[in-house]
C-alpha cells in the first residue's frame, strides 16, 4: 500500500515539497503519495487530524502554521524544543512526534553543498522571526565564533539572544545600524522582506574577504542578492536548504537518504 504524505500550509499552492519528496521517492525507490494539504488559518489541528485519520503518515509544515504544530505533538525532539517550532510530523504508533529539520538544513547545505565551514566564523542573521528561531541552535552548533542577530524591531533580536545564550559562542543583537564597521563572514537574509522585494539597510562594508551572502527566499532574485553581488560576494539562495530540511523528513519518514545534489541542480536551473 502507498503510504500518504502531506505539506500543510496557508497558502501551499506555491508549495515545491510535493515535487521534491516525489522526486526523492523515484530515486529511492519508495513508494510514496505527497500532496499538498491547504489548512483555513483556524483549522490547522482538525485539517492535519482528519489527514492522519485518513491514513496519513507524516506532514511537513509551513507558514504560517509552525508553532501550531509545535503546540499539537505528542513528543517533541531537541530540535523542535529549541525552535519552539515545528516542521515535521510524524505519525507513529499512535502518537504525533514533532521534529525541526529547517536548521540542519541550512548548515548542511552551507557545510556540504557549498562547502563554507562556519566553525570560527563570524555570522550575521537578519531578522528574527520564525525563520531565524528555527536555525540558531544548529547554527551555534557549528561552532562559529560568533553570531549577531539583527533586526528591525531590536526587542525581538535581544529575547532571542537571550534564549539561546548558553553556549561559549559570543551572541549580540543590534538594529541595523548603517555606521557599523563590523564585517561578516557569512550574511544570512532569515527576513521575509524579500518577498516583498525590499532588504533590510546593510552598510556596503558588511562583508569581509571570501564572506558568503545567504538569502534563505529561494526562487527569485532579491534585492539582498543584488547588493551582496553588487560588493563583489558569493550568493546562495534558498534552494539548498528547501532541498535539505525536506531530506531530512524523509530520512525521518522512510530511513532513506536521498541524494540532495540532483534535486537542488533540477530546481536551480529552472530559475
Ligand atoms: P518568518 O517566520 O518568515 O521569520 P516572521 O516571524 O513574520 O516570519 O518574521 C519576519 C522577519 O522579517 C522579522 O524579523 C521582520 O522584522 P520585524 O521583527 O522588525 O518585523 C523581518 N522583516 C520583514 N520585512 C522587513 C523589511 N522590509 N525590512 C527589515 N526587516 C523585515
Amino acid at each position: 500500500m502507498t503510504d500518504r504524505y502531506a505539506v500543510v500550509g496557508n497558502p501551499v499552492a506555491h508549495s515545491l515539497s510535493p515535487e521534491i519528496h516525489s522526486a526523492f521517492a523515484r530515486q529511492t525507490g519508495q513508494q510514496i503519495e505527497y500532496v499538498k494539504l491547504p489548512a483555513p488559518l483556524e483549522a490547522f489541528s482538525s485539517t492535519v487530524a482528519q489527514f492522519r485519520d485518513g491514513g496519513g503518515k507524516g506532514v511537513n509544515v509551513t507558514v504560517p502554521f509552525k508553532f501550531d504544530a509545535f503546540k499539537f505533538c505528542d513528543q517533541l525532539t531537541p530540535a523542535a524544543i529549541d525552535a519552539q517550532a515545528v516542521n515535521t510530523l510524524d505519525f507513529r504508533d499512535g502518537k504525533i512526534v514533532g521534529y525541526n529539520t529547517d536548521g540542519i538544513g541550512l548548515v548542511t547545505d552551507l557545510e556540504r553543498n557549498l562547502e563554507f565551514s562556519i566553525r570560527g566564523k563570524r555570522v550575521l542573521i537578519m531578522g528574527a522571526g520564525g525563520a531565524t528561531c528555527g536555525v540558531m541552535q544548529p547554527l551555534i552548533n557549528a561552532h562559529p565564533e560568533s553570531v549577531v542577530i539583527a533586526n528591525r524591531t531590536l526587542e525581538k533580536a535581544m529575547s532571542l539572544v537571550a534564549r539561546f545564550k548558553k553556549s561559549d559562542i559570543k551572541l549580540s543583537a543590534k538594529a541595523y545600524d548603517v555606521r557599523s564597521a563590523t564585517q561578516f563572514d557569512l550574511v544570512i537574509n532569515a527576513t521575509s522582506a524579500g518577498l516583498r522585494d525590499e532588504m533590510p539597510p546593510l552598510p556596503d562594508r558588511v562583508f569581509a574577504v571570501g564572506a558568503l551572502a545567504y538569502e534563505m527566499v529561494y526562487g527569485r532574485q532579491t534585492p539582498f542578492m543584488d547588493f551582496a553581488q553588487t560588493c563583489g560576494v558569493q550568493t546562495a539562495d534558498g534552494h539548498g536548504m528547501l532541498v535539505e530540511q525536506a531530506a531530512e523528513a524523509f530520512w525521518i519518514w522512510r530511513g532513506v537518504r536521498p541524494d540532495t545534489r540532483l534535486v537542488i541542480a533540477h530546481l536551480k536551473a529552472r530559475d
